[in-house]
């Protein structure tokens, strides 16, 4: 029996992705920085594990703490949305030390068990900001088409290793946490001018005809890993399968 571990499973995408591969017969590593707020029961096959990804110290003990995985999924994520001449620096280093380094972070520490077994595979979840350019996520944009870019320079590094990285990106999904789990108010990082040009954007993001739900990026991540084609990019969700389409 195959073994995940997965990033950020506390809700949205990630929770949804660890039942998924439960639900499918996996064992599933469920991290989470607070596994005390875990929402669902644990057993045998479905563990929880703290981890926060932006604490070496951390990652470290998840790993041990988890034994041998097959696949890493680093899903785990901040978003800032907002105008950059008003988002605070703070806020931007906080997005790279998520969404950038976080996830190379936990790349670079499952490596050596991944190649010492000449097998295993990588899942970076990004974003459909990287197929296609939104205004005011210029920041958050950043944090992931590094990712982008660092996964497919690393998939060819480990390729001879029997190692695969691969992309899952999921389009907007305005069910998660994600819009809630950032502690910024929109107020201070659109401010007018920009105010009059984002709120028709909003309102347009809010009655969108194509978004993305937490079943179509668990089912994402279960084609990225199962995948033997050699396919690096695998969007996830209605909105995110036509903007690549049409990119
Ligand atoms: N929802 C969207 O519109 C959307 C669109 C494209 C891509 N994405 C990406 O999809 C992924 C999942 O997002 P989501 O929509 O499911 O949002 P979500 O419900 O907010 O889930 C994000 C998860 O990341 C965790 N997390 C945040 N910082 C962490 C850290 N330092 N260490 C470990 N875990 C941390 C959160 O845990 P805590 O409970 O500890 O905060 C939470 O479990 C993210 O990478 C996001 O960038 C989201």
């Amino acid at each position: 029996m195959k073994t995940i571990l997965i990033t950020g499973c506390s809700s949205g995408y990630g929770l949804e992705t660890a039942l998924h591969f439960h639900a499918k017969g996996w064992n599933v590593v469920a991290t989470m920085r607070n596994p005390a707020a875990a929402p669902f029961e644990t057993s045998d096959r479905l563990r929880v594990v703290a981890l926060d990804v932006t604490d070496e110290d951390s990652i470290a003990l998840a790993l041990e703490l988890a034994g041998p995985i097959d696949v890493l999924v680093n899903n785990a994520g901040i978003g800032l949305v907002g105008s950059l001449e008003y988002s605070p620096m703070r806020k931007i280093r906080d997005l790279f030390e998520t969404n950038t380094l976080g996830t190379i972070a936990m790349t670079q520490a499952v490596i050596p068990q991944f190649r010492a077994r000449g097998a295993g595979t990588i899942v970076n979840v990004t974003s459909t900001v990287t197929l296609a350019s939104f205004p005011f996520a210029a920041a958050y944009t950043a944090s992931k088409t590094a990712i982008q870019g660092f996964t497919n320079s690393l998939a060819l590094e480990l390729a001879p290793f029997g190692i695969a990285a691969k992309l899952v990106e999921p389009g907007y999904g305005p069910t998660t946490a994600f819009t809630q789990n950032t502690n910024i108010a929109l107020e201070d990082v659109l401010p007018e001018p920009y105010w009059s040009q984002a709120q028709p954007i909003f309102a347009g993001m809010a009655n969108a005809e194509l978004f993305t739900t937490e079943a179509e990026v668990a089912a994402g991540v279960w084609e990225a890993v199962h995948d033997e084609s050699g396919r690096s990019h695998f969007p996830a969700g209605a909105d995110a399968v036509a903007m690549a389409e049409a990119a």
